[in-house]
This record gives structure tokens, C-alpha cells and sequence, in this order.
């Protein structure tokens, strides 16, 4: 099912997909300096929130495996420094922070007393988040895809397939293991304005993987809800508070608006270390601004006049009362969130 490896480590570097230049090229840059790293992120070289989360991570092994620090406290110094660094390269997606701190424990207490063998306890922290994340999108796709009857069609929004993780994805892992199970599920993709995640990487993904994908404009999907083309939205997400409150790509919010005026399901697919259960609701989730040059710029031409003010939010908040079910490797969280989440924390 996976089409194409989104980062690998490979000899001193990390070699990493550069998403921007998808669908045209396959091109892999060749990081052997962390600022490498955190700019492929910033970027959206590597994006989606868990590949971002094994990004950084990797980010931060280079960095160890690079240092001339002479002892484990001067190692430990080096990657301070990265950490911070790769935390400030994007703020919404919570799979960011969450592989930081556990590279941060490794420092912090791993290896037996040596540089060399810190390093390599660094490494094997960031091999061990990627390899998980391929069996969590794999039960993610298991658990998703019972909720999806033979024939059944999909509305998702961005990419959150094997393009965003470090596995086969999270909403479009459900499509898969569904068409896995012989189930010929169909796929509608908003294109995803501003920068295309949709029409540049969900079509060309669904595409490779021989999945029948219908691209439409994001102005669309009113139309395709109300004329019951679709039978459910499944959405990724890059941050979920403790009451199920969920920031993913902008416009997702209008699909959950819509798809409870025409009384369609409305499902996010994300692991657990998309959550945040240090916030209670949405309000505090950090929403990333980018520059007006990526909506007044289509592939280098201008299309609004100079001077024009702009507004993009990267991200936006569907309140829980909109989700009907969030899908986790660990099972399907059913409203009210509050307890079923409650459940789904104490899970490691
Ligand atoms: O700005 P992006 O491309 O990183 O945004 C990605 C999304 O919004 C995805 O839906 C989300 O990260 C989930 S990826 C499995």
C-alpha cells in the first residue's frame, strides 16, 4: 500500500521526501545538519503531523551523531539547543512535541555513560518512533475501516496518508485497509487551498495505490454532501484536546458544519500522540499563521493585486459536537468524548 519511503536515515543522514516538489518529482533532500531539518520542516518538505513528530526526531540523532561534544553533559548541551530549534519550526501539530520530549528523556537518562553510546541510544529512539508509527497507522487503517460499508464513498480533506506518517497513513489508512478487505471504497479529495495538499499529494497517493480519487475544489464539497455523493468525511488531525476538540488543516471545519447539516458521519483518524490532554478545549490549540505569499502566489504567478491583505490560518478547530467518532490504534472513540477519551489517555 505504501507508494514511497517519506524519510529514512541512511549513513549520517537523513533523507528526506521533499513533498514540494510532488506530484512532478521524486526528489529526496540529503540532511547531514539539523537546520536542514527544521527548515524541511518549516517548509512543508515533510509535513503532516506525525511525519513531522519522526522528522524532528530524526533531527535531533543528527544532530547527536554530528556533535563534537567530548562528554554525555556537553552531548546533552547539543541537544538543548536542537530541541529548541526544532521546536519553534512549526507550532500546531502536538507530534512535534511529543517526539522531542521523548528524545529529550533519552539524553536526559539513556546510553551507559559514553558519547558513542548516547548517540546511539538517540538513534534507535528516533528508528523506534518511526517503526511504531508504521504499526499504529496499520491498526488505525484495521479499526477506520469497519466503519465502512462495500461501496461506501469518502470525502477527506489535506493529505493525511502515507505521505504525512511514517506508515501507511491515518484517514486515508482507513480507505486502504477497507479496499484491503475487498470493500472498493471511493475517495473524493478537496484540493486544499492554499498549498494543495489535496490535488499535489491525496491524488497522487490514492492514485499509486490504484484508488478510485475524484479531485474537486474545496468549494465543492458543499455540493457533494448535499447531493449525498459521499457517505462519510474522514479527516486527519495535528492536535486533539482532552474533550475531543480537533485542529486540523483550514476548511475542515466547514466539511464538519456541512456534514451535520446533511446528517453525514464526520470522522477523524489520528494516533494518540496527536492528543493533548494538557488542554482541556480547542481555544488553547496554537494555530500557525503563514505568509500571504502562498495565497496571493499560485506556482510563482501572482494572482491578487500587490498590497492585498491577507489572512491564513494554517489550521482551524472543529468542535467535538461535530465528530462522530475519532479512530485511534487503539479503537474508535465514540461521543461523549469526555469519557471515552478519558479511556483512550490511559493507554501508553
Ligand atoms: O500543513 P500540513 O500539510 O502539515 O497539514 C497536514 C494536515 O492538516 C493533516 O491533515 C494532519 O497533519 C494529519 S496527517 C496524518
Amino acid at each position: 500500500v505504501i507508494p514511497v519511503k517519506t524519510i529514512e536515515w541512511r549513513a549520517g543522514e537523513v533523507r528526506i521526501l521533499d513533498q514540494r516538489a510532488l506530484p512532478g518529482r521524486k526528489v529526496y533532500l540529503r540532511c547531514s545538519h539539523y537546520r536542514e531539518v527544521v527548515e524541511a520542516i518549516r517548509t512543508l518538505a515533510a509535513r503532516g503531523a506525525p511525519l513531522i513528530g519522526i522528522t524532528a526526531a530524526y533531527g535531533v540523532a543528527l544532530a547527536a551523531w554530528h556533535s563534537r561534544a567530548r562528554d554525555v553533559p556537553g552531548l546533552r548541551d547539543d541537544v538543548r539547543r536542537v530541541v529548541g530549534a526544532l521546536e519553534r519550526a512549526r507550532p500546531t501539530a502536538v507530534n512535534l512535541f511529543w517526539a522531542l520530549r521523548r528524545m529529550e528523556r533519552v539524553a536526559a537518562t539513556g546510553g551507559s555513560g559514553s558519547v558513542a553510546s548516547l548517540r546511539e541510544r538517540l538513534l534507535r529512539e528516533a528508528l523506534g518512533i518511526h517503526d511504531e508509527d508504521r504499526s499504529t497507522c496499520a491498526a488505525i487503517g484495521r479499526n477506520g475501516a469497519k466503519l465502512l460499508r462495500r461501496g461506501a464513498t469518502v470525502l477527506t480533506h489535506c493529505n493525511a496518508g502515507a505521505l504525512a506518517t511514517g506508515g501507511m497513513g491515518t484517514a486515508l489508512a482507513v480507505i486502504y485497509a477497507a479496499n484491503q478487505a475487498g470493500k472498493g471504497v471511493r475517495v473524493y479529495a478537496d484540493e486544499t487551498r492554499p498549498l494543495l495538499q489535496g490535488a499535489r499529494l491525496t491524488a497522487w497517493e490514492l492514485r499509486q495505490c490504484g484508488v478510485d480519487v475524484t479531485l474537486i475544489c474545496d468549494s465543492v464539497a458543499a455540493s457533494v454532501l448535499r447531493e449525498r455523493r459521499a457517505d462519510c468525511v474522514i479527516v486527519g488531525a495535528d492536535r486533539i484536546a482532552a474533550n475531543g476538540d480537533t485542529a486540523n488543516k483550514v476548511g475542515t471545519l466547514g466539511l464538519a458544519v456541512l456534514a451535520r447539516e446533511y446528517g453525514i458521519p464526520f470522522y477523524v483518524a489520528a494516533p494518540r500522540s496527536t492528543f493533548d490532554f494538557s488542554l482541556r478545549g480547542g481555544e488553547a490549540i496554537p494555530i500557525e499563521e503563514r505568509s500571504a505569499e502562498e495565497v496571493v502566489c499560485l506556482y510563482g504567478t501572482r494572482v491578487a493585486p500587490f498590497g492585498t491583505r491577507v489572512y491564513s490560518p494554517a489550521f482551524d478547530i472543529t468542535p467535538a459536537r461535530y465528530i462522530s467518532g475519532i479512530i485511534t490504534e487503539h479503537g474508535v472513540a465514540l461521543p461523549p468524548f469526555a469519557g471515552s477519551l478519558r479511556k483512550l489517555r490511559q493507554e501508553p
